[in-house]
């Protein structure tokens, strides 16, 4: 297991190209499971989640080529509906097969996802959904078995306590595919990668209207084709190297992605005095040394186009540097601040109100071991290491491999100073 070692007080400068939308890779790779044609995958990131869901598929029965980089065919001719509890406890995303499953099988089989750091997860939702299309649901030994003798199109509300769910509405989405008559799945997520996975399903032959929007029409067909598609740019990876400019004072340019995707933090950047232009054409965004001139915020998390639960972490840092108190509340996991306490190991000023965390900047950051929780609170941890006095180590570094791809190797090519070693502690 490794830990990284960061040497702090380096401003960043330069461009970094951003990689595939791990999020919308999942679903993405679980489309493969509604035809026995060829699918053919492109721009996917290499991540430990994405390595893991794609031996959950040929757990399945997928067969899985990689043609080069970043780029996977699949083809799901033969496959099986149950999945292992090796494979699923260790990754959330699984439950991305059930939709798939339940629409070309009427079946699947698999454990309960467990517990996760960042908070309560229940899949009630997508289980319930599942039921309004016609299916049954039971559970044995941690097993959740879904059978349908017949699937039927329906109307089904997606809301929970929490807004809409972004994999609950892909696998609905998913099912309703190849569940005949219409399904109208209202309150649905409308985050950039459930458009994404909506357009690679059209291409597949999936009758799909309100694409982007809370109402999603589908018309179930008898059957689809295989398809050849391009993963959009991680929006999250762009907003945490956004993040990392504006706390160095450094002149970036960010690309590969589609600016319009990270609109909430653009905005709120924009209202606090930040430095920045925005190329749409050219799929980038570029900002210059804005940091003594911005301002505290105040900003609560949101499902899309709300500002992101996943940027929540890497977001109190900068509010820890920006002079004056900065608020941020979480409403999609409001437990999810794993991040605080390591941040105030490093001489991060936070208060936890509840589900508020109301940052003191600027905080004089020094340089300590710091222990890795969870994907985003990594992240945060390697911001706040890139301005701390001296070294920081960051440990159980393999959570933030679940989802940057050669995040080291980018942040030092714009001028950071991050090894990784083996971690013996
Ligand atoms: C997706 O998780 C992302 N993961 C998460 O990113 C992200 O934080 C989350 O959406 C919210 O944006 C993937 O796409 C693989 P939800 P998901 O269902 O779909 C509650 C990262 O860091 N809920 O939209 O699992 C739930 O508890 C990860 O990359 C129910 O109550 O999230 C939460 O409070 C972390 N019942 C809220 O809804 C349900 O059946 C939103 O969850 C489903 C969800």
């Amino acid at each position: 297991m490794d830990k990284v070692c960061i040497q702090g007080e380096k401003q960043l400068n330069g461009t970094v190209h951003i990689s595939g939308a791990k999020n919308a890779c999942m679903a993405m790779l679980a489309a493969s499971l509604l035809t026995e044609d060829v699918c053919i995958l492109r721009n996917v990131p290499d991540l430990r989640d994405v390595r893991f869901f794609i031996q959950l598929l040929e757990t399945l029965g997928v067969k899985v080529e990689k043609l080069s980089p970043g780029e996977w065919k699949l083809q799901a001719a033969n496959i099986t509906h149950e999945a292992s509890y090796d494979l699923v406890r260790q990754m959330r995303a699984s439950v991305c097969i059930m939709g798939p499953l339940v629409g070309r099988l009427h079946k699947v089989s698999l454990p309960l996802p467990g517990g996760c750091v960042i908070g309560n997860r229940p899949i009630d939702l997508h289980l319930y959904g599942l039921q309004k299309l016609g299916c049954k649901i039971s559970m044995n030994s941690g097993i959740i078995h879904v059978t349908a003798d017949q699937l039927r199109g329906n109307s089904i509300f997606l809301g929970g306590r929490f807004g809409s769910t972004v994999t609950g509405t892909a696998n609905l989405v998913m099912a309703a595919t190849l569940t005949p008559g219409t399904t109208i799945i209202e309150s649905a997520a409308c985050e950039p990668e459930i458009v994404d996975l909506c357009k690679l399903l059209q291409q597949m032959g999936a009758s799909i209207e309100g694409i982007g929007s809370p109402r999603i029409t589908i018309v179930g067909q008898k059957q689809l084709r295989g398809f050849d598609y391009t993963v959009i740019g991680d929006i999250i990876e762009a907003g945490t190297f956004l993040i990392a400019g504006l706390i160095t004072n450094g002149h970036l340019k960010i690309d590969q992605f589609c600016p319009e995707h990270l609109g909430a933090l653009l905005h709120i950047l924009e209202e606090i005095g930040g430095k920045f232009t925005i190329d749409t054409h050219h799929n980038s965004v570029e900002i210059f040394p804005c940091l003594d001139q911005l301002k505290p915020f105040h900003t609560t998390t949101l499902p899309y186009p709300g500002f992101p639960t996943d940027l929540q972490a890497q977001m109190c840092v900068l509010g820890l540097c920006i002079p004056g108190l900065s608020l941020i509340t979480e409403r999609i996991y409001p437990q999810r601040f794993m991040h605080v306490a390591e941040l105030q190991r490093l001489g991060g000023n936070i208060i936890l109100e509840n589900s508020t965390a109301i940052l003191q900047g600027p905080s004089r950051f020094s340089g300590a071991d710091v222990m890795a929780s969870d994907l985003r609170a990594s992240a945060a941890l390697y911001l706040a290491g890139l301005v701390s006095k001296g070294e920081t180590f960051v440990h159980r570094v393999y959570h933030l491999d679940r989802g940057y791809e050669n995040f080291d190797q980018k942040l030092n090519q714009l001028g950071a100073s991050i090894k990784r070693i083996p971690d013996n502690s």
